[in-house]
């Protein structure tokens, strides 16, 4: 997609670009005790108050708290600072400072009735005397907050007798699953839930990435996750990517949950700008599963595939863009850009699921399998995965009339066919680098140090280390540190693997 549109788009809301008046906030702290002595009415404002009022007025018109970039950018233009200073000290580029600028100045601006802009930010809050808004923002209506007798944000209005942190209301949502597999068991997973429902309901953050390897169970996981928490949303979606959709046909899609299919616009960057108005006017919750699938193949982990790189952008503007909804990605491969946009204050977050843990032997369980004094060896051997557990114990069941301990004593592990098969799509992604550290590896009795690979396989240093890096990004390695040194090895399942499908002969 062309990015220059949808840059041009959201830049169209940055009508400002002067420097701002140069603020008295130094001299301001050094007075403060005198000014709190003067009648509000006659002393200039504080930033705290500004940053309070801020706060109220994004709240009513986004359902969000001001989040730490806008805070700076208030805060520098309240001491006078340019764009470029506010973005070099915050770490964000200078265009997504802006866009984020204008979006505020709109929100003062609807929210006071003046048309504010960088310029003449503190010189209109100054003039309007700050104290009468903010008291305003007191009358609160049946359903709606007038600030100097003006309305806004009828469904966001928030009375300032509310809790901080308001208890969600339960909602009736509209809910399209699309073809999301049913679940009819589900184990455990307490903590991984709490922490996701506390990711999305409390820290309101915008892009989560729920990442492990195949099988470990990000799709059920994803959808009990749905059912926890579907009341607390206007819609609640979920779509799988495996057949690897374009990014314009899963907009097309999305966009006819919320509109006729006449109103779908035919443009990419519009389709774009319609999905993220839904995202900011309704609260959403958005689960795009098997993103692998828009990943490139034969390459190192991470980037797009030829014809898919635009789904970076809109994940990207997801992350960096004001709304009031959530986007899932699962994906048994960390995309590149999601990295990135969690360490800088992004609303981004990682959760790479793991090991089923003691909650795996309800699967072995519910396969009516015997000698539950072996169980937690069977499952650490299959590393909580319950897929290559469900697999495994269908074959315990057929062929040792599911005596766990019969089925120990064979060499370990035997790997089903079916779970041979699920191994060959994440190793058929893989470089020839990649595959060579693979095998390196899986010739090792214990874990090895990255040095201790070089000259081992043919393979430059460089190339063995983004090898290494990449086949971390994929969830295929196990990591360990001793002695201020990462060691890595292959699990057993993964080592009987390769043994058998690229040692064999
Ligand atoms: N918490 C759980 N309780 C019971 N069964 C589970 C649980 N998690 C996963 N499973 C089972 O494990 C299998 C794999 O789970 P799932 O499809 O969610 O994995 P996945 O990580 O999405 O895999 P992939 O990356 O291949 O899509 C499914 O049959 C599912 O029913
Ligand atoms: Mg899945």
């Amino acid at each position: 997609m062309p990015k220059d549109l949808v840059k041009s788009e959201m830049s169209a809301l940055s009508p400002d670009k002067q420097i701002g008046n140069v603020g008295i906030l130094s001299e301001m702290s050094e007075r403060s005790d005198i000014i709190r002595q003067i009648p509000a009415h006659d002393r200039p404002m504080e930033i705290a108050e500004v940053l309070k009022l801020a706060d109220e007025l994004i709240f009513a018109k986004t359902g969000e708290h001001i989040d730490y970039l806008q805070k700076a950018i208030l805060e520098g233009t309240f001491q006078g600072r340019t764009y470029p200073e506010i973005a070099e000290a915050t770490h964000s580029s200078e265009g997504h400072t802006r866009d984020i600028g204008s979006e505020l100045w709109q929100i003062f601006s609807e929210g006071l009735g003046e048309d504010i802009t960088k310029r003449n930010f503190r010189a209109i809050l100054e003039k309007a005397k700050f104290d009468n808004f903010s008291s305003a923002i007191g009358r609160v209506g049946r359903d709606y907050v007038a600030i100097n007798n003006l309305n806004i944000c009828q469904e966001r209005a928030r009375s300032p007798t509310e809790p901080q942190n308001p208890q969600p209301t339960s909602k009736q949502p509209q809910i399209d699953l699309g073809d999301a597999p049913e679940i009819f068991t589900f184990f455990d997973r307490t903590s991984e839930l709490s922490t996701l429902e506390n990711w999305i309901t409390q820290e309101h953050t915008r892009l989560i990435a729920l990442l492990g390897i195949s099988g470990i169970g990000k799709t059920t996981l994803s959808l009990s996750l749905i059912d926890r928490i579907k009341t607390q949303f206007d819609y609640v979606l979920y779509r799988s990517l495996r057949f690897s959709p374009t990014l314009d046909a899963t907009l097309t899609n999305l966009l006819q949950i919320f509109s006729q299919p006449s109103e779908i616009p035919q443009n990419i960057e519009t389709k774009i700008s319609h999905i993220l108005d839904y995202l900011r006017k309704y609260r959403c919750l958005i689960v795009l599963d098997d993103v692998q699938m828009l990943l490139g193949s034969g390459q190192l982990a991470g980037p797009y595939k030829t014809g898919y790189e635009d789904y970076q952008l809109f994940f990207k503007l997801i992350a960096e863009v004001c709304h009031q909804s959530c986007l899932i990605l699962n994906s048994w491969e960390k995309p590149r850009e999601i990295a990135r946009l969690s360490k800088d204050n992004h609303p981004v977050r990682c959760f790479v699921l793991g090991s089923l843990g003691v909650a795996a032997k309800e699967i072995l369980n519910s396969q009516k399998l015997s000698d539950q004094e072996t169980w937690s060896t069977l499952i650490d051997i299959y590393q909580g995965n319950p897929l290559w557990l469900e697999l495994t114990a269908t074959l315990i069941q057929e062929l040792f009339g599911g005596r766990v301990s019969e089925f120990l004593q064979c060499e370990m592990p035997i790997l089903d066919e079916g779970l041979q098969s699920q191994l060959s799509q994440p190793f058929g992604r893989l470089t020839p680098p990649e595959l060579a550290v693979m095998v390196h590896l899986a010739n090792q009795p214990e874990p090895v140090a990255v040095s201790q690979i070089f000259n081992k396989i043919p393979f430059s240093p460089s190339e063995i280390v983004n090898a290494v890096r990449s086949l971390g990004n994929r969830f295929l390695l196990d990591t360990q540190e001793q002695e201020q040194i990462t060691l890595f090895s292959l699990n057993p399942v993964l080592k009987q693997y390769v043994k058998t499908q690229y040692l064999s002969n």
